[in-house]
């Protein structure tokens, strides 16, 4: 069975005085603390075991809030019934630098990798499902239209519409470009094979000195083992304070990481 992994370190500069007190992470974003949508998120696509990474700064309040991962809810019925693990990234240094932190964890496992600041209104279940159950190898990434490319990883096709490329923040991190190549994000929700932990092994920081996620996909689509799913639905990353009371509102209008019944498929 496939497992999961949060990537729930990194810096947070961008919340100012909101994260003096506790992790980014553990913030209230709609009716929920940000990191339960990651984990109801896995739970729906059928993940039993996961593992949070977090920063040395409040790792101790994952414990406190997550316990061993089975949470009733306030009402009494289960929230989550999961088997959380954690571990400490005590430096920032890159999504796939968190992904390589797995590496015992998964075993000859497939993983399935969530941003724990990123929130969708659809859980994509059937496509996470179709790479754990029938995908043989490689990875499988996620894509949603944005008005803002340039703030994301972006994938580059060609006329056929395959992927030739993926690049890290155009224009703003990778300056050989002055425009983003499609106006495509990738999100941040990714499914690898075991592969994946050889392959963050040859990596090189990038310019931003850390080691990228996108180098990991573009090394996969390199040996032409990489899919992609486009989600429906909103799909948002918590990063700054605006962005909290936007998510909120949305998850208030539609709900968040909803399964769709057979019958609307
Ligand atoms: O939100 C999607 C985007 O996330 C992708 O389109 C980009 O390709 C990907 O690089 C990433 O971009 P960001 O620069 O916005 O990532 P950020 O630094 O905000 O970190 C995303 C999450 O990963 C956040 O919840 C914190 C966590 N993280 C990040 C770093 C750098 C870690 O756990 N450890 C880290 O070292």
């Amino acid at each position: 069975m496939a497992k999961g992994l949060i990537c729930a370190g990194g810096e947070a500069t961008r919340l100012g005085e909101l994260t003096r007190m506790t992790n980014k992470h553990l913030l209230p974003v709609g009716e929920w603390p940000m990191v339960y949508y990651s984990l109801a998120l896995l739970q729906a696509a059928g993940v039993k075991e996961v593992l949070i990474v977090t920063g040395q700064n409040h790792a101790g309040d994952f414990i406190d809030l997550l316990g061993d991962g089975r949470l009733p809810s306030r009402t009494g019925e289960p929230l989550f019934d999961l088997d959380i693990t954690y571990k400490v990234q005590t430096k920032a240094g890159g999504i796939a630098q968190v992904v390589a932190m797995a590496e015992t964890f998964a075993g000859d496992d497939k993983l399935v990798v969530c941003l724990g600041d990123n929130i969708f209104e659809y859980a994509e279940v059937d496509a996470i499902r179709e790479f754990t159950d029938e995908q043989e190898s490689g990875a499988k990434i996620f894509l949603k239209e944005v008005p803002d490319p340039e703030r994301f990883g972006v994938p580059q096709f060609d006329d056929a519409g395959n992927i030739i490329d993926l690049i890290e923040k155009p224009v703003m991190l990778d300056k050989r470009f002055t425009e983003a190549p499609s106006n495509l994000a990738v999100v941040g929700l990714y499914c690898f094979d075991s592969t994946v932990f050889d392959i963050i092994r040859t990596l090189e920081p990038s310019a931003r000195g850390e080691y990228e996620i996108t180098d990991v996909n573009r090394a996969y689509m390199e040996r032409g083992n990489l899919t992609s799913h486009e989600v429906s639905g909103w799909w948002r990353d918590a990063g700054t304070f605006e962005s909290l009371g936007d998510i909120g509102t949305l998850i208030g209008k539609t709900g968040a990481n909803k399964v769709r019944s057979a019958a609307t498929n």
